[in-house]
C-alpha cells in the first residue's frame, strides 16, 4: 500500500443557497499534511465514497439538518477505506472498514469514539469477506440496496404478479428496487426516468419492463403511467414526490402500496408546495402510503446483506453503479444527484481496491 505525504481535502467554501444546485463552486480543494494517529486511533486512506441527497441538507444555512459542515470544514460523507497504520487492539493494517470518512484521502479515526451525540453514523465498522470491486460495499450490499429491499419488500410487500412501478428508477436505490420486485415475482416492473436513454438503459439492463421519460417535451405523465399500467400499480416506489407522487396517485390498484421513500423533487424546496390532489384515491381504492426511514432498520441490515449477497452469487442481481473516478470528482458526483448525471448508484472512487485483502 502506498502513502503519499500529502492530503486532499473538499472543504466548504460556501453555502448552497435554495435555488442552486449542488456543485464545484460550493467547496475548495486543499491540501493538508498527512494525519497521524494517536494510541487507540487508526489512518484509514479512502478508497470510495457514497453520495446521498441528504448531502446537500450538510451544506444549507438553515442548519436545520442534524449534519451540518460548517464553512472551512472537510464536507462530511460515508464511505470504504482502508486501514494504513493501527494503534487500536482490534484493528489490522489492510482491513477494510466503513465510516464517515469525509471528503479526504486520509483520516485518522478513534473507533472508540462516543463522544459524537449521536449526530451522525460515525460507527467504524469492518467489512468481513468483502465482495470485489469494493463498489458492491456502497451499492449493492449498502444503504442505497437496504433502502430498496425495506421499500419493496418489507413496506412494499411487493408479492407474486403485483405491477410495480418505481421513480427515479435508474438511480441508486431505483435501480436495486427494480431487481428487487421481480426476484418477489411482479408481473411488470415500470420505470419513470429523465430522458430516452435513462429509459432504453432500464430495459435493456433487464431491470424494467417499460419505461416512462418523464422529461419528454408535452408527457401527461399520469396519462403515460396509466398506458404502461393499465389495471393500475400495486406497489409504487416514489422517490421524488410532487407532482410526481401525484400522478402515481392517480392510477393505483385497489390494495396499492405506496411507499414513500424520498422526494427529490420537492424536499430542498423553501416553502414546500402543497400535497397531492390526488390523495383520495387512498379512499377509493382502499390503499396505503407509508414512508421509511432506512437507519431503523440497522439491526436488521446484516440479514438484509446475507439475502442480497446470495442474490448476487446466484445472479439474480447485477451491479449497475456509475462510478465517478478521482476525489476531484466528488462534487460533482454529488451534484449529479440533483441534474439526473449519472445511471446506477452513484460512487466516488478515490483510490484503487488494495491487491491483497485479509480475511476476517
Ligand atoms: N427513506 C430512506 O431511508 C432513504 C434512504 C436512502 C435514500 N432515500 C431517498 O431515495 C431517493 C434516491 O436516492 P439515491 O441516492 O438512490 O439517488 P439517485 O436516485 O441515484 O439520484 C437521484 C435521482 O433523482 C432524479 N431526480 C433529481 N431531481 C429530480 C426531479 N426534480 N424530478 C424527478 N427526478 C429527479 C434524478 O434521476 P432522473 O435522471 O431520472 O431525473 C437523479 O439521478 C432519494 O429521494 C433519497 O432521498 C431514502
Amino acid at each position: 500500500m502506498t502513502m503519499t505525504d500529502t492530503n486532499r481535502q473538499w472543504r466548504l467554501k460556501r453555502f448552497v443557497q435554495p435555488d442552486e444546485i449542488l456543485g464545484e463552486e460550493h467547496y475548495e480543494l486543499s491540501e493538508s499534511p498527512m494525519p497521524t494517529i494517536d494510541d487507540e486511533q487508526i489512518l484509514v486512506k479512502t478508497l470510495l465514497l457514497g453520495t446521498s441527497p441528504a448531502q446537500r441538507m450538510y451544506v444549507t444555512e438553515e442548519r436545520t439538518f442534524h449534519i451540518a459542515v460548517e464553512i472551512g470544514e472537510v464536507m462530511s460523507g460515508r464511505g470504504v477505506g482502508v486501514v494504513m497504520e493501527s494503534k487500536h487492539p482490534d484493528f489490522e493494517a489492510g482491513e477494510i472498514i466503513q465510516a464517515t470518512l469525509g471528503w479526504q484521502d486520509y483520516v485518522a479515526l478513534t473507533p472508540d469514539d462516543k463522544s459524537d451525540t449521536g449526530k451522525n453514523v460515525r460507527t467504524v465498522q469492518k467489512v468481513p469477506n468483502p465482495v470485489r470491486p469494493l463498489t458492491t460495499i456502497m451499492g449493492l450490499f449498502g444503504q442505497l440496496a437496504f433502502s430498496a429491499y425495506v421499500g419493496i419488500i418489507e413496506v412494499g410487500q411487493v408479492k407474486e404478479g403485483d405491477v410495480v412501478l418505481v421513480s427515479s428508477a435508474a438511480g441508486g436505490v431505483g435501480s436495486v428496487a427494480c431487481q428487487l420486485a421481480r426476484i418477489q415475482g411482479a408481473s411488470k416492473v415500470v420505470g419513470i426516468a429523465g430522458g430516452q436513454e435513462k429509459c432504453d438503459w432500464l430495459v435493456e439492463q433487464g431491470l424494467c419492463d417499460s419505461a416512462i421519460d418523464y422529461k419528454k417535451p408535452g408527457q401527461d405523465l399520469a396519462a403515460a403511467i396509466g398506458e404502461h399500467c393499465p389495471d393500475g400499480a400495486d406497489v409504487y416506489l416514489d422517490n421524488v414526490g410532487g407532482a410526481m407522487l401525484d400522478a402515481a396517485l392517480q392510477n393505483i390498484a385497489v390494495g396499492a402500496r405506496v411507499v414513500i421513500c424520498g422526494m427529490i423533487s420537492t424536499e430542498y424546496m423553501n416553502p414546500r408546495p402543497d400535497g397531492p390532489k390526488h390523495y383520495f384515491n387512498l379512499l377509493y381504492k382502499r390503499s396505503r402510503m407509508e414512508g421509511f426511514f432506512v437507519f431503523d432498520y440497522v439491526p436488521r441490515w446484516p440479514e438484509f446483506e446475507e439475502q442480497l449477497r446470495e442474490w448476487y452469487s446466484q445472479g439474480k442481481l447485477k451491479l449497475v453503479d456509475d462510478v465517478f473516478d478521482g476525489l476531484p470528482s466528488a462534487p460533482r458526483a454529488l451534484g449529479s444527484l440533483f441534474t439526473g448525471g449519472h445511471t446506477g448508484g452513484c460512487v466516488i472512487r478515490v483510490a484503487d481496491d488494495p491487491e491483497n485483502i485479509p480475511a476476517i
